[in-house]
């Protein structure tokens, strides 16, 4: 059985490397593993593939960047003769970005059959490009690898046939129990606690300057009481660079920095005493390691970090926000008492979900 993966963008890729990896065990299985080049910078993709041990592309399509349609189409004509020529049984895509949706539609018309891992998930807000990348892609997946238990129901109430989907757990905490205890090596040496670890790239936060100023307003204020530490998506560089802000904030505990690979940004989060952002992944990587974790967004597509406890959304509400970092600040003996604490688990979220995915993929070839 000949399967190729379609990775794209940051949050692809530690979610394809542990199902690369459980896969390249089963005799049966060729791989081939394609990336389309949306993330191009070294310090957004090939910092990953080396830390991650994932092997390098056999094809990069090199879209790069554009607007979402020219993104988009970009993918899907490079696409497609790759899929013709390679004629893989099964295309495995990854998450919710312009590279998932883009070869989601290729194959389609293509006949081939489309594996989605992690299938389900919505934020009810269309607003969000990752949200319609989301519902039409699971709309034309044959096999719908859910995290959650919300994420099943979303597909089932949407008419997706319950066959199709397997709740398999969550493969990006795969990457992260596996690389942990290899991440503590990398924690920075001149960094003191506590510190906040702070990530922003969102346009809905990143491309509204009075807003995004506001946020920086406040990440000043609050490096009064603890270091900040802001890796900087390039989306958002740009958009600082725009406020001119960088030359106010220097004096200050708020250190911004370089988009970060993937075991320093893991080792931070894991001894942060609270996390900012409006990442999808941090938000679930914050749920496994116990940290709390603030959300700058209206909603999630992903609420079970919510009844577990670990995230907040505070929306774009500057108060909300000072008042919950407050509140951490306020109750940090207790966090730092009950961190790393196992025994509140989310199912599924255990180390083995691209195990599972290949058992499904593995048993359905054989039928
Ligand atoms: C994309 C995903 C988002 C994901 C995020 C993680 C979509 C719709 N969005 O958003 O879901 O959370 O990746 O990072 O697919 N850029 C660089 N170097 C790079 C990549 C991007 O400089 O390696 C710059 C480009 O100028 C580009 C901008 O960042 O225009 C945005 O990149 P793009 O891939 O379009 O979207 P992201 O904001 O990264």
């Amino acid at each position: 059985m000949h399967i190729l993966h379609v990775v794209g963008a940051r949050p692809n890729f530690m979610k394809a490397a542990p199902v690369l990896r459980a896969l390249s065990t089963c005799d049966s299985v060729r791989q081939t593993l394609v990336h389309t080049g949306q993330h191009y910078d070294a310090a957004m993709s090939d910092v990953f593939f080396q830390q991650l041990e994932m092997p390098q592309p056999d094809c990069n399509l090199g879209v790069g960047s554009g607007s979402h349609a020219q993104q988009t189409a970009a993918v899907m004509v490079a696409l497609e003769p790759v899929l013709l020529d390679r004629s893989p049984d099964l295309v495995l895509v990854y998450g919710d970005v312009n590279s998932t949706v883009a070869a989601a539609l290729v194959c389609s018309k293509l006949g081939i059959r489309l594996g989605h891992v992690e299938a389900g998930l919505r934020s009810r807000d269309r607003c969000m490009p990752e949200e319609i990348n989301r519902l039409l892609t699971d709309q034309l997946s044959d096999l719908l690898f859910t995290h959650s238990p919300d994420a099943d129901e979303n597909l089932l109430r949407e008419g997706i046939d319950a066959a199709k989907i397997h709740r398999v757990g969550n493969v990006m905490i795969d990457t992260l129990v596996r690389l942990l205890p290899e991440a503590e090596k990398h924690f920075p040496a001149d960094l003191t606690s506590p510190y906040a670890l702070v990530t922003l790239h969102r346009p809905s936060n990143v491309d509204d300057l009075p807003w995004l100023s506001e946020l920086l307003q406040m990440l000043i204020e609050l490096s009064a009481d603890l270091n900040v530490i802001f890796p900087v998506h390039p989306r958002t560089r740009r958009q600082l660079d725009a406020l001119c802000s960088q030359a106010s904030t220097s004096s200050s505990r708020l250190r911004l920095l370089d988009p970060l690979p993937y075991l320093e940004f893991l080792a931070l989060q894991r001894h942060a005493a609270f996390v900012i952002t409006d990442s999808g992944g941090i938000q679930e990587e914050t749920t496994f390691l116990n940290i709390p974790c603030l959300t700058v967004r209206e909603n999630t597509e992903r609420p079970i970090t919510v009844t577990h406890g670990t995230n907040q959304l505070v929306g774009r509400d500057f108060d909300k926000l000072r008042t919950a970092t407050q509140q951490i600040l306020g109750s940090r003996s207790r966090i730092a008492s009950s961190k790393g604490s196992s025994t509140n688990r989310v199912p599924l979220w255990d180390g083995h979900a691209a195990e599972r995915i290949a058992q499904v993929i593995v048993r359905g070839s054989a039928k």
